[in-house]
């Protein structure tokens, strides 16, 4: 067994978190040999309900689990972490989009990546979960200039899972079989789930999804749509936002990251651009990525036909003006 990591989860008393937690205990993210310290932060008002949270982490009684710190305080929750979940902000009501949260969230990721450049490892891996993801995650590495940049990123695992399950439903496979969905731009109703790259095992052979499926049309409208906008369809039913599936996302996510991806195969980051695949640079856009020893690459060389160009597009254009909106709001 290695010493302890220092794993902090903001948010540590809402809903994502709940679920979040337990599987981060008990080894599904930094593997069954890494023990860890859990640093749970929240706000002066929900440490009652920490407290509730702390209780029942201990009553788990899971031997990876060396000792749980909750408080209030940026500085004691990011000191000496190796791993970031921020998840700690309001989620949408019905009828909003993601991006009416900018003027409530933005702030508290400036605060954040203040403490974090302050008191968190300088090889920290930062996962944002809090919405909207990608331009909270630019803003949240802008204030802590120490940190590379490359350790800052947004969630669109959940978008991913989301592809990757209408594909495998479609086709009346294991989600297991569904690989290489990519989920490009923004974790907004712009994104774009585009199934071009993906490949399906079938019958003991490996497909292109497009192939196996054998319906363009469909995976460039009702497939594209449905992803986009689950989390407003999730959000009308349970008249809640999703939780259980954003904290699996957010474990496959983190755990990528630090155990790498299989040989050929790809995941969805939100990521600061370098402007591939002709993108806007310096915002947090998705793209498939593979990662080795813990650093992520965007994958090169995919085809974009017109219509991949198009909505590539339109979601960069939208994670522009979000960064100028957010800029004007932590300025104002
Ligand atoms: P929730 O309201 O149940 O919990 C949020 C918690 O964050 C609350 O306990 C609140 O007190 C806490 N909080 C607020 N400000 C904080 C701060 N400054 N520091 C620390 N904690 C703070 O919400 P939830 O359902 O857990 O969702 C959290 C966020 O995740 C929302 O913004 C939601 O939209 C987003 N989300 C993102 C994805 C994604 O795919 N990227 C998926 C689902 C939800
Ligand atoms: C989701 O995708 O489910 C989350 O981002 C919550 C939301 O507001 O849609």
């Amino acid at each position: 067994m290695s010493e302890p990591i220092r794993v902090v989860v903001t948010g540590a008393a809402g809903q994502i978190a709940y679920s979040l937690l337990y599987m981060i205990a008990k080894g599904d993210v930094f593997g069954p040999n890494q023990p860890l310290i859990l640093h749970l932060l929240d706000i002066p008002l929900m440490m009652g309900v920490l407290e509730g949270v702390v209780m029942e982490l201990a009553d788990c009684a899971i031997p990876l689990l060396r000792g749980v710190v909750p408080t209030d305080d940026p500085a004691v929750a990011f000191k000496d972490v190796s791993a970031a979940f921020l998840v700690g902000s309001m989620p949408r009501k019905q009828g909003m989009e993601r991006k009416d949260l900018l003027s409530a969230n933005v702030r508290i990721f400036k605060v954040q990546g203040e403490a974090l450049d302050k008191h968190a490892k300088k090889d920290v891996r930062v996962l944002v979960v809090g919405n909207p993801a990608n331009t909270n995650a630019l803003i949240c590495s802008k204030y802590a200039p120490s940190i590379p940049s490359e350790n800052f990123t947004a969630m669109t695992r959940l978008d991913q899972n989301r592809a990757q399950a209408q594909i495998a439903a479609r086709l009346g496979l294991p989600v297991g079989n569904v690989s290489n969905v990519i989920i490009w731009g923004n974790h907004s109703s712009t994104q774009y789930p585009d199934a071009s790259h993906a490949v399906v095992q079938t019958d003991g052979k490996q497909l292109k999804a497009s192939d196996a499926i054998k319906d363009d049309n469909w995976l460039r409208s009702v497939f594209v749509e449905t992803v986009q906008k689950r989390g407003a369809t999730v959000i009308a039913a349970r008249q809640m936002s999703s939780a259980m599936s954003a904290a699996k996302a957010a474990a496959d996510h983190m755990r990528d990251w630090f155990n790498g991806t299989a040989p050929g195969q790809f995941v969805s980051m939100g990521v600061v651009s370098d402007g591939s695949y002709g993108t806007p640079k310096d915002v947090v856009f998705s793209f498939p990525v593979s990662i080795k020893n813990g650093k992520w690459e965007i994958v090169q060389g995919l085809t974009i036909d017109d219509f991949s160009r198009k909505m590539l597009d339109a979601t960069g254009k939208e994670l522009e003006e979000e960064k100028t909106d957010a800029v004007g709001i932590i300025g104002a």
